[in-house]
């Protein structure tokens, strides 16, 4: 995948790595992307300003006062303009200022106002790396969503070995490619839902299943990582957003539905979700007292959601989920027979709810395609492969 035309804010951070972080530009704009350099004050100790503006081509922002743009504002539009930022060498103390949300310099505050996705390269002394306060910074910078490179394991400058080692520049460049490169999927919109839905009996109770939402945090996080701008409806799971997701929280299937409905036109629609199929007709205001006399629920139909999208002049291509407990063909076809859907995934429900990995079978006009099985991360990305031929 190519980083041909993005802009790239490159962040330099104080540290023995930042020599490499002149490669790293210089691969960067090999590769075409439009780049520029964000250092600390620390990182000018290291190699100066002349060195990235002579490879980026570009002047080198430093400093939040010498701001030479007419609204004094140019860290926020710099930041507003980027596709990436991409912090390498990441110090420890830039993680630090990061996970606290500081803004006390011109490269932090780039990352506060940033509107784009943050990777960073760490690098540091291997007992820093290990140090609680750096792995709580980084527990705190995955669940924000920051994306990690690295860092490797190898000798050290200070000649300790451990981990705490930036990664080369191409493997940076690699994986910034793999993450961040135009997809398949680029400039498309995916809508997916995921999770189960919960439909209450009385303030206390309802209707569930056992669906845990990793399929469908999958399939989100592997259309993402195609290019696509990604939202997910998630019924209530303990997963965290897939990194660059936009996430909406509901509970009800009619909450679903609304959000989905909400979220249209999209170019794709993915239903991963498992909309419970009834729901009590009305919900208790008052927790339900135990009776001798036992207890009898009227049930009334959901809405199809996925049905109710595929039906609409506008439909975007849909793509359902089956999860079925015996003659998994049959039923998979007629489903999507039903419901007009271009693609749909069956699976064996035994075998897959709540599991990590999957056993697919991907239904489309051409016929079947077997997808053997594999953990759910990676069914979710061969599903968005097979998708994005079908869309061409
Ligand atoms: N789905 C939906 N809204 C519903 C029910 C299902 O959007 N109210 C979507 C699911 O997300 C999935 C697909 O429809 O992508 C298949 O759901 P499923 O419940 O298996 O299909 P049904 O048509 O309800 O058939 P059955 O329950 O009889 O198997």
């Amino acid at each position: 995948m190519s980083l041909t035309g993005r802009t790239i804010i490159l962040g330099v951070t104080g540290g023995i790595a930042a020599y490499k972080a002149a490669e790293l530009c210089r691969l960067l704009v090999k590769a075409g992307a439009d780049v520029r350099v964000a250092m600390t004050e620390a990182a000018c100790r290291f190699v100066t300003p002349l060195t990235f503006q002579a490879l980026s081509g570009k002047p080198v922002l430093t400093s939040l006062w010498a701001d030479g743009s007419p609204d004094g504002m140019a860290h926020i539009q710099a930041s507003r303009d980027a596709d990436l930022i991409l912090v390498a060498p990441a110090s420890a103390d830039f993680l630090a200022r990061l996970a606290h949300g500081r803004a006390d310099d011109l490269l932090a505050t780039l990352c506060l106002a940033r509107a784009c996705p943050l990777a960073v390269a760490p690098a540091m002394n291997r007992a820093m790396w290990a140090a609680p306060a750096t792995r709580r910074n980084l527990a705190q910078l995955a669940a924000d969503g920051v994306h990690l490179l690295g860092p490797a394991a190898g000798e050290q400058a200070c000649g300790e070995v451990g981990l705490g080692r930036m990664l080369e520049p191409a493997e940076i460049l690699a994986s910034l490619a793999d993450r961040f490169g135009r997809g398949p999927l680029a400039g498309k919109r995916v809508l997916v839902t995921a999770g189960p839905t919960f439909e209450p009996i009385d303030p206390v109770r309802g209707l569930t299943n056992r669906s845990s939402g990793k399929m469908g945090y999958a399939v989100a996080a592997a259309a993402r990582e195609a290019g696509a701008e990604v939202t997910l409806v998630s019924g209530s799971t303990c997963l965290p957003t897939p990194a660059d997701v936009r996430r909406i929280d509901v509970e009800t299937a009619a909450e679903m539905r609304a959000a989905v409905l909400a979220e249209l036109p999209s170019d794709v629609f993915i239903a991963v979700a498992a909309v419970a199929d009834y729901r009590p007709d009305a919900a208790a205001a008052h927790k339900l007292k135990k009776s001798e006399a036992g207890l009898k629920l009227d049930l009334v139909p959901n809405p199809d959601i996925l049905a109710e999208v595929a039906a609409r002049p506008d439909a975007p291509f849909c793509v359902g989920f089956a999860a079925e407990t015996e003659r998994l063909a049959e039923h998979a076809e007629a489903k999507r027979r039903r419901k007009k859907l271009p693609l749909l995934v069956g699976n064996l429900a035994q075998d897959t709810l709540g599991q990590d990995t999957a056993e697919l079978v991907l239904f489309d006009d051409a016929g079947r395609h077997s997808l053997p099985r594999a953990d759910k991360q990676t069914q979710a990305r061969a599903l968005i492969r097979h998708l994005a031929t079908l869309l061409d």
